[in-house]
């Protein structure tokens, strides 16, 4: 038993679509949570006007009945507003008549640090905007309308995911200037499993290591270039005898290095991951490009942008690592129904002498 999560949809498209397949029957679902999630990765400090354009909220069209999973795939959608503006440029069939709006003329120009290139490259496309359209973090939208149930499944065996900005308030400050410069910045984000059990994942191989599938989810959001577990990179540095959580007394860690995992297994201590996000490579002052048509140099396409994303990407982290945990919790516990998937986990931890500390 497991979860898989399969999403489609580009950025200025109809709608971005998440189908999650594995979920226990019996789980409530808040749609006021899930929107809630939705709207915190909207806001944050740098941000562009195109946040306040479109307030994502979700559909829910299969796998629910009265608020309560059927234990069957659960389809979300999150409508894209905009597309609007973009019903000829972006629509899915060749549009009827003249096409206007947005989206119609070819873009030519690709964005460094963007999938503009290679994506027109390797699929032999002659408009960037066919690559651009899903490699842009629009996607995450769906991302974590999934994190949030995969939250509320998390929920029934008492662990939360909490994803936040590492030196807040040094950012803001880095986000001002860059603005003011006309540039954009990255940063580091870091997400806690709190209350997550020992027993999670497996040192058996590496697909099955909760560390590897960490790194993984975390890596697979736009922008991520490193991902770290605990004291991660710090802990090349260091001398064994500083660097491990020795056993107390009760089985307890006085100090948690490992960040929650040891030999890919959770070990019961919190889960600690963070994430160094690069600097948005979309900027009001464009770096150099090559024109796909001509072949000529010249600036790359300026689309409106954000300073930084920061804030959001600790959203959309949090999401993803909650999936993850869920995704390990529900091949450890198994059960088609929520009540058998606890009965489980209480069972295992009456098993095992392990109490949450934090
Ligand atoms: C939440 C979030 C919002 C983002 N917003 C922007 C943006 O406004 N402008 C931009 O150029 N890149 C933005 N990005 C980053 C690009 O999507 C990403 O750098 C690009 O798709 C290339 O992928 P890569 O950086 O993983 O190589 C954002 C990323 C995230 C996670």
């Amino acid at each position: 038993m497991t979860l898989r999560l399969t999403t489609a949809g580009e950025s200025h498209g109809p709608a971005l679509v998440a189908v999650v397949e594995g979920l226990p029957a019996g789980l409530v679902l808040d749609r006021a949570a899930i929107d809630a999630d939705l709207l915190r990765r909207q806001q944050g400090y740098g941000r562009s006007p195109r946040q306040q354009i479109e307030q994502d909220t979700v559909e829910v069209l299969a796998g629910l009945r009265h608020g309560r999973t059927l234990g069957t795939p659960l389809a979300l959608v999150v409508r894209n507003r905009d597309h609007e503006n973009w019903r000829s440029g972006m629509s899915p069939w060749p549009p009827e008549g003249e096409p206007t709006g947005k989206g119609t003329k070819p873009v030519t120009l690709p964005r460094p640090g963007h999938a503009d290139l290679a994506g027109v490259l390797k699929h032999g496309f002659a408009d960037v905007r066919d690559a651009l359209e899903r490699a842009s973090a629009r996607h995450t939208a769906v991302i974590v309308a999934a994190g949030a149930v995969a939250k509320a499944l998390l929920h029934e065996i008492e662990v939360e995911v909490e994803g936040t900005v590492v030196d807040e308030e040094a950012l803001r400050k880095r986000i001002d200037e860059a603005r003011a410069a006309r540039d954009t910045v990255g940063g580091v984000v870091e997400v806690r499993g709190r209350g997550v059990p020992p027993g999670l994942g497996s040192y058996a191989s590496r697909a099955t290591r909760l560390d590897a599938r960490l790194a993984a989810a975390v890596m697979g959001i736009q922008a991520v270039k490193g991902v770290e577990i605990g004291d991660g990179f710090a802990l090349a540095a260091k001398r064994g005898s500083e660097a491990h959580d020795e056993i107390g007394e009760g089985f307890r860690r006085d100090t948690n290095h490992a960040g929650g995992i040891e030999a890919g297994v959770s070990n019961g201590e919190e889960i600690v991951v963070r994430a160094a996000m690069k600097p948005l490579p979309t900027l009001m002052r464009p770096l150099a490009s090559v024109d796909l048509a001509t072949g000529e140099p010249s600036d790359a396409l300026v689309e409106r942008s954000d300073v930084a994303a920061v804030e959001a990407l600790a959203v959309v982290a949090e999401a993803a690592v909650a999936f993850e945990l869920a995704r390990a919790a529900r091949e450890k516990f198994g059960g088609d129904a929520i009540g058998d998937l606890v009965a489980a986990w209480r069972a295992y931890l009456e098993r095992i002498p392990w109490r949450r500390t934090r």
